[in-house]
Order: structure tokens, then C-alpha cells, then sequence
């Protein structure tokens, strides 16, 4: 972890055993592989048992408080580690999983002043779960970018069939490359600024 090269973590955002979120995680894996400007890491929701929220006081209010939940704690501890976030994101009902906003309610100092960018699909590329999260986002004290990555049906079935994600999402590139040159941009500013300000450690 660097201002240099920038811990970008891909939070995927649906826990659904037979989910479509591991192909364009599949994508974002191979298509960031191999840049030397930032260090990937993932953080699968579904690989975090956390109760439904359930805290007497806000994180907010209580930062750090994990009230001995060792998932919680390793879900903080990956989350803090990250300088910056894109959230892979389904659209459930017009809005974003409830997996991933209890998620985000469990935590704030973690997030705070760190840059996220999205990746959304379903009917209209995911648009309106991913307007949902810049606004939740900015409560976390998060930068959203105004760039994402809208996944269509047409590529989602293509995927589903077995085509490689690397040649069905391959339209979609251009508009990745612009987020993730921005994230790494926010990135390394929002550390150096964190750091300077002496915000925790920085992270
Ligand atoms: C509860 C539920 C609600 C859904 N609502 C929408 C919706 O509002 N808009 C949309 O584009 N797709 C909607 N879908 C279809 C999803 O785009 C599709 O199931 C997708 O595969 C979900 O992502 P996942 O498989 O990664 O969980 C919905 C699916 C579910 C399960």
C-alpha cells in the first residue's frame, strides 16, 4: 500500500450462490492484473457472516467499536486497508443488495475519505442501484466517481451462455480504463491528504 500504487479493493455486492457478479468480477480481475499503478484486492460480502445491523450507536458515533464480532473486525480490517473501492453491484428492485447497505452500515471511519467507483449491470446497466450508492457513499464521507461501468442484458446473456468474460465485456473497456484512471488519481490524492492530516493510519 502506496501513494504510488494504490490498494484498490473490488467489493462485489451480491452473496447469491448462482450470482451473475462473478463474471464481471472475472473481467475487472484479468483487466487489472496487470497494471503496475495500483495493488487489487477483493472483498467478497458473501464471505462475511455479519448479523443483520443490529448496534445500540451508529459507527459514526462508536468508530471501531466491533464489539468482539471477529467478521466484522475482518471485514474492517480489509476495508481499512483499502485506499480506494469499485463496488460490483446487481440492481435489486431499483436499488442496490441488501447484503451490501447492511454491509455498508456496519462501518464509517473505514470508509471515510476514500474514493469508490461502480460497476453495475441489469435492464439499464445497473444505473439506478449506482445512483443510489453515490448517495449513500457520500454519507461515508466516500468520493464517488461519476464514472462506472453499465453492464446491458445483452452482455449479461452472452456471459450466462459461456462466453469468456474478457470477449463479452470487451465493449465495456474503454469505460472501465476512465474509472479506474480516475479511482487511482482520487486514490493517491485522498492518501497523501489522509496522511498529511494524520487521519488514523492513513490507509
Ligand atoms: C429481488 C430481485 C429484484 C430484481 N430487480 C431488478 C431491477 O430492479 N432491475 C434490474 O435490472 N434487474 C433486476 N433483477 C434482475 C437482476 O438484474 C439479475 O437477477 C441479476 O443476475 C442479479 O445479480 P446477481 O446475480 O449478481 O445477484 C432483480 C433480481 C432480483 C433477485
Amino acid at each position: 500500500m502506496s501513494a504510488d500504487r494504490p490498494l484498490i479493493a473490488i467489493v462485489v455486492g451480491s452473496g447469491r450462490r448462482e450470482r451473475f457478479a462473478d463474471y464481471p468480477l472475472e473481467w475487472l480481475r484479468e483487466q487489472l492484473a496487470d497494471r503496475d499503478d495500483l495493488e487489487l484486492s477483493v472483498i467478497d460480502l458473501r464471505d462475511y457472516a455479519l448479523p443483520f445491523y443490529d448496534e445500540d450507536v451508529p459507527p459514526a458515533k462508536a468508530p471501531r467499536e466491533y464489539h468482539g464480532n471477529a467478521e466484522l473486525q475482518r471485514l474492517a480490517r480489509a476495508v481499512d486497508a483499502a485506499e480506494g473501492f469499485i463496488v460490483i453491484s446487481p440492481e435489486y428492485n431499483h436499488g442496490y443488495p441488501a447484503l451490501l447497505k447492511n454491509a455498508l452500515d456496519h462501518l464509517f471511519v473505514e470508509f471515510n475519505r476514500k474514493p469508490v467507483a461502480f460497476v453495475g449491470y441489469g435492464n439499464v446497466g445497473g444505473a439506478r442501484s449506482i445512483e443510489q450508492l453515490r448517495l449513500v457513499t457520500i454519507e461515508l464521507e466516500m468520493a464517488p466517481s461519476r464514472f462506472s461501468v453499465n453492464i446491458f442484458p445483452h452482455s449479461m446473456s452472452r456471459a450466462r451462455a459461456g462466453e469468456h468474460p474478457g470477449q463479452v465485456f470487451a465493449e465495456y473497456t474503454a469505460k472501465l480504463q476512465l474509472a479506474v484512471d480516475d479511482l487511482v488519481w482520487w486514490s493517491r490524492a485522498l492518501t497523501t491528504a489522509r496522511t498529511r492530516a494524520g487521519d488514523g493510519d492513513a490507509s
